[in-house]
């Protein structure tokens, strides 16, 4: 019996001397595989630090161009481009849908217009419309309207709506068209930005020279993106050349979103007054409660502000201590003559007094467009002033003046500086 015991804890010795070498390698092995693990989790770790990277530029992209806007045929003789929904905050249920339309001058305005809603609703809302520019002439083949829809019953913000033409002959009636939310329920917590440009390359002329210019469109976004803006709405922006979009694609802060614009009416190409209204009307809706200020430029109109607009005394501070009923700030204007031997369009200095302007420049608050007109503010030019860039052929009598003249030393040196940085953007 002892025998069989003393060759028991023999055979038991021996195992667990075999176990525990076999776990003395198994472990060497072990610590391979766990390195290896760490390995990859480390290079996860990188490639999610890459991708958070990434998410954090994407942050700052602002929604301008959702749903993305189209002229579509509603009735038998209008067309609506874009439709805003905006709840109203008086009246503690409802809100109204805006609708920049174009129509047949002439055609007889009789609407019925319904909501639609995401569980499959229709609910009938209340319609009228108001004339865009009323103090047009009546020799135009169209005329802009705004309609509006006013719903009571709120179940929550519709998704669509559907304009029905009482005249026609019902065929090109029930096209919903999407909303866009002036302010979003589910609200994006993407910050506004202070000041957004919205540049018309409708009424521009992009045949001109100057809308062929790379160098000239590319000097318009740069130089507003020095001065401090980065979120550009082009309307028409196909008219952009790859080269152009390649370009500014290299400064990761410039975004810039590009609508269509495919008007359905043919338009005086001399006089696009009646375009410019209906593009200014959408981007105040378009940018309310995503840029605190926005203009209304063509790529031949430069902005030029008395210093960076993040600086403390920008021009930003000025308007920010405005009462906000004051919703329009006109800019003082100067038609500066291009000189082909400068390099940029900001190195020309003369400019002619006597040009009378096609249009004002303004910054906007963005706001809903009203009946009432709101006064216009004229800021001083020691503040914010823009250039126009004209080719001069016909020169007033009193001849060239030199833009150094109006500048005071300060704003004079600022310009200098920004320029250069311009130059180094462009060229390097
Ligand atoms: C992420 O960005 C930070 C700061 O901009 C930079 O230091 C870091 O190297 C970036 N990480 C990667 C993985 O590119
Ligand atoms: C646009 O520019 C081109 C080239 O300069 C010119 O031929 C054309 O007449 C211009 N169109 C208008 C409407 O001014
Ligand atoms: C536009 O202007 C040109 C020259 O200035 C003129 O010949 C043409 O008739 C005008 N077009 C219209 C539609 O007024
Ligand atoms: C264009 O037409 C509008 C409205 O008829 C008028 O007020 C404006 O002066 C015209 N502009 C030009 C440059 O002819
Ligand atoms: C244009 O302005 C830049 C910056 O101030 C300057 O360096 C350059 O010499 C100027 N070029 C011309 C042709 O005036």
């Amino acid at each position: 019996m002892r025998k069989y015991h003393q060759l028991l804890l023999v055979i038991i010795s021996c195992i667990s001397i075999i176990v525990l070498l076999t776990y003395k390698s198994e472990n060497s092995r072990l610590k391979d595989v766990l390195s290896a693990v760490h390995f990859f989790s480390r290079k996860d770790a990188d490639e999610l630090r890459l991708l958070n990277n990434f998410t954090a530029a994407e942050d700052d992209i602002i929604n301008f161009n959702r749903p993305l806007p189209v002229w579509q045929l509603i009735g038998d003789s209008f067309h609506a481009y874009a439709s805003y929904y905006q709840r109203n905050d008086l009246v503690p249920s409802g809100g109204e849908v805006l609708t920049l339309v174009t129509g047949k001058t002439g055609a007889a305005v009789n609407f019925r217009c319904k909501a639609h809603y995401d569980d499959g609703r229709d609910i009938q809302g209340k319609f009228r419309f108001q004339h865009l520019n009323q103090e047009d002439n009546i020799d135009v083949a169209f005329t802009n309207y705004v309609f509006y829809c006013r719903l009571k019953n709120d179940l929550g913000e519709p998704n669509s709506i559907v304009y029905t033409d009482l005249t026609g002959d019902g065929s090109n009636t029930n096209r919903k068209l999407r909303l866009r939310f002036v302010k979003s329920a589910q609200g994006s917590n993407v910050p506004q930005t202070q000041v957004a440009i919205c540049m018309d390359l409708v009424s521009f002329n992009m045949s001109s020279s100057f809308g062929k210019s790379y160098s000239k469109l590319i000097e318009f976004f740069i130089h507003h993106y020095v001065v401090g803006v980065n979120q550009f709405i082009v309307y028409n922006g196909d008219e952009l050349t790859e080269l152009i979009l390649q370009k500014l694609m290299k400064h990761k802060n410039i975004h810039l979103q590009s609508l269509p614009f495919n008007f359905p009416f043919a338009h005086n190409k001399n006089n696009t007054s009646n375009l410019r209204e209906l593009i200014k009307t959408d981007c105040l809706l378009r940018s309310m409660h995503k840029a605190k200020y926005v203009t209304l430029l063509e790529p031949n109109e430069f902005l030029f502000p008395n210093a960076k607009l993040s600086d403390d005394n920008s021009v930003l501070y000025s308007l920010n201590s405005y009462s906000t009923s004051e919703t329009i700030y006109e800019l003082q204007t100067y038609s500066v003559c291009m000189d082909g031997k400068n390099e940029l369009l900001s190195n020309n200095s003369f400019y002619d007094p006597e040009v009378v302007q096609p249009h004002k420049i303004n910054i906007f608050r963005p706001v809903v467009p009203s009946s009432s007109t709101s006064s216009t503010t004229n800021l001083a030019p020691s503040l914010a002033f823009a250039h126009r860039y004209t080719d001069c052929v016909h020169v007033g009598n009193d001849g060239l003046h030199m833009l150094q003249n109006l500048l005071r030393q300060d704003f004079m040196n600022n310009l200098i500086k920004i320029r250069k940085e311009v130059r180094e953007l462009m060229y390097n």
